[in-house]
C-alpha cells in the first residue's frame, strides 16, 4: 500500500505538541504497525516527502533515522527506503476490560484509612527536597543499601526511641514502602520458615485480611474485647505469631490494657513467638501522651511496623520495620529481592524533616486539627444520636459507633451511601457475624461543619432503612475495601 502523504499531514496537524520529527515518526510507525503501509513498500525519498508535507528535509531525515533504528524501515545507502514487516499490533481491546471499576466518590467520605491530605506539609517537603538535591552526594543516587539509607535509619531510630519508647539502633531499622510492604515481607519470611498460621484481631483491617490470604497465610481470628486482643484465645489457638494494633486497635479503637500487654509479652516469650505490632496511627492520642510501643519492652519478640501514611501521606509509600535481631538478615534480603530499596530521595527528605524538628511541629498541628474534628463529631453525635455508643475516640483518626440494638448495619451503610455519606460497617472487617453491629467512621477529612453534616445524614439514613434493597446493600458494602476489585 503506498504511503499517503495527505493522511500523514492530517495526523501531523493534530493537537499533539511533540516536536514534528517525533510526530512524523509516530505517524509512520503507526501506519506500518497497523498494516496501512505494507511490508516492502518503498517510502518516498526524504526530499520528496519533505516537499509533499511542506517540512524541512532535516525533519524527515531524523524521523526516518529513528524508525530505522527501531527496525520499522530499512534504508540502503544510495537506495530506496522500505517498510519492514512487523507483527500487526493495535491496542488490544481486552486491556480495557482490566480497568478497575470506578471508585465511588461520595460527597462526605468518612471511611477510615485516609488522613487529611490537605494538611500535607507541601512547603516543608518542597524545601527539604530542594536542600537534599543540593547537598546529596552523587554516590547516594546509585543503588543504596536496600534496607534504607543510613541517614534515615539513624533519624528514625532516634524518633521511635523518643516518641514511641522503642528499643532499637539504626541497624535494626528496615525502611519499607509502608506497613503493607513490611507485613508482606514478614509473612513471606514466616512462610519460608513453615509458619502458615497467623493470629489476627477480630475485627481488623479488611485490606490486611485479604492481603494475608493472597500471600498464602491462614489467618486465625482472635477476638478483641474492651482490653484489646484476647491473649487467652491466642494461647488456645496454638499459634506462634500474631498481628495486632496495641496502641489503637483497628477498628475498635481500644488501647491494649497494661495487664493484657504483660500477658501478650509473656505469651510471646513462652512460645518463642512473634508479635507483629502495627503502629499505624499511634502518634495521635488526644488526652494523654502516646502509649509506648510493645517493641520497647521485648525487642526480641516484637517487630514494630509504622509508616508516614497517616502523618504525611499514603502516596509517599514510606514506612519502617523495627526488626527483632534474629530476623534482620532475612528481612533485609527479602526487601532487596522485592524492590532493591525504597525511593532514596524521599528517604533523605524525611530524614531532614525529622532532623530539623519540622516533622514534630507538623504532628503537633495535626493533633490540634484532628482533636477539634473528633470533638465536633462526638458532640454532634451526642446531640443528635445519643443512643449510639461511641468507642475508641481517645486517639487515632477514626472511631467506632455501636448501633442501637436491632439496627441492621448493612442497611444503615447503604442508606447513608444513598445520602452521599460513606461509612464502613464492622462486618466487612470481621471473620464472622459481629456480636454488636457498628460502623467505623473517620473524622480526619471532615471539618467541624462537615462533621455536623455527616451526623445529620446519619440521622436521616437511620430513618430510611426500610427503603434499602438487598442490591443497594450489596453495592454499598462491595465498594468499601480499597482496590479489592482487581483480583
Ligand atoms: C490497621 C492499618 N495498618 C496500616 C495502615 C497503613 O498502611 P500503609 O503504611 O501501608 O499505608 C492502615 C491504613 O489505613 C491501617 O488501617
Amino acid at each position: 500500500m503506498p504511503l499517503n502523504a495527505a493522511e500523514l499531514l492530517v495526523t501531523l496537524v493534530g493537537t499533539d505538541r511533540a516536536p514534528l520529527r517525533i510526530r512524523l515518526a509516530n505517524a509512520l510507525r503507526e501506519a506500518i504497525r497497523s498494516g496501512q503501509v505494507s511490508p516492502g513498500t518503498t517510502l518516498p525519498s526524504t526530499r520528496i516527502l519533505a516537499h509533499d508535507l511542506g517540512l524541512s528535509r532535516g525533519v524527515i531525515v531524523d524521523a526516518y533515522a529513528q524508525l530505522a533504528s527501531e527496525g520499522f524501515i530499512r534504508s540502503r545507502p544510495g537506495g530506496a527506503t522500505t517498510a519492514v514487516w512487523v507483527p500487526a499490533a493495535t491496542l488490544p481491546e481486552h486491556w480495557l476490560d482490566h480497568r478497575p471499576a470506578a471508585r465511588p466518590n461520595p460527597e462526605l467520605d468518612l471511611r477510615p484509612g485516609w488522613p487529611d491530605l490537605s494538611a500535607f506539609p507541601r512547603r516543608a517537603w518542597a524545601g527539604a527536597t530542594r536542600d537534599v538535591l543540593r547537598d546529596l552526594p552523587d554516590a547516594e543516587l546509585g543503588y543504596c543499601e536496600p534496607w534504607g539509607s543510613a541517614e534515615l535509619r539513624r533519624h528514625l531510630a532516634d524518633y521511635l526511641r523518643r516518641v514511641r519508647g522503642a528499643m532499637t539502633a539504626p541497624e535494626g531499622v528496615v525502611v519499607v514502602n509502608g506497613v503493607t510492604q513490611g507485613l508482606s515481607l514478614i509473612c513471606r519470611m514466616l512462610l519460608r520458615g513453615g509458619d502458615k498460621r497467623l493470629g489476627i484481631e477480630d475485627p481488623s483491617n479488611a485490606v490486611q485480611r485479604r492481603l494475608l490470604v493472597r500471600l498464602g497465610i491462614e489467618p486465625v481470628d482472635i477476638p478483641v474485647d474492651g482490653d484489646g486482643v484476647r491473649v487467652d484465645a491466642l494461647a488456645a489457638a496454638g499459634i506462634r505469631v500474631v498481628l495486632c494494633t496495641p496502641a489503637h486497635q483497628f477498628p475498635c479503637g481500644v488501647a491494649l490494657s497494661p495487664a493484657r500487654r504483660e500477658q501478650l509479652l509473656r505469651w510471646a516469650g513462652d512460645v518463642n513467638g512473634l508479635i507483629i505490632e502495627d503502629d499505624y496511627d499511634a502518634e495521635f492520642r488526644y488526652e494523654r501522651a502516646p502509649l509506648g510501643c510493645l517493641q520497647g519492652m521485648d525487642p526480641d519478640h516484637v517487630a514494630l511496623l509504622g509508616s508516614v501514611s497517616k502523618t504525611l501521606a499514603p502516596a509517599l509509600r514510606l514506612g519502617w520495620v523495627l526488626s527483632p535481631p534474629q530476623l534482620l538478615t532475612s528481612l533485609r534480603g527479602l526487601k532487596r529481592d522485592d524492590d532493591f530499596g525504597s525511593n532514596v530521595i524521599a528517604q533523605h527528605v524525611l530524614a531532614r524533616l525529622l532532623d530539623s524538628g519540622q516533622y514534630d511541629r507538623h504532628l503537633r498541628g495535626l493533633r490540634r486539627r484532628y482533636r477539634q474534628r473528633r470533638d465536633a463529631f462526638v458532640a454532634a453525635m451526642g446531640r443528635r444520636l445519643p443512643d449510639w455508643e461511641i468507642m475508641g475516640s481517645a486517639g487515632g483518626l477514626h472511631l467506632t459507633v455501636s448501633l442501637p440494638t436491632g439496627m441492621p448495619e448493612g442497611r444503615l451503610v447503604a442508606a447513608a451511601a444513598g445520602r452521599g455519606l460513606a461509612v464502613l460497617g464492622l462486618e466487612a472487617m470481621s471473620g464472622r457475624p459481629v456480636a454488636r453491629p457498628g460502623i467505623v467512621v473517620s473524622y480526619a477529612r471532615s471539618t467541624p461543619d462537615m462533621c455536623e453534616a455527616a451526623v445529620d445524614r446519619l440521622v436521616r439514613a437511620s430513618a430510611e432503612l426500610d427503603a434499602v434493597t438487598p442490591e443497594m446493600e450489596a453495592a454499598a458494602t462491595g465498594s468499601s475495601i480499597l482496590w479489592n476489585d482487581i483480583g
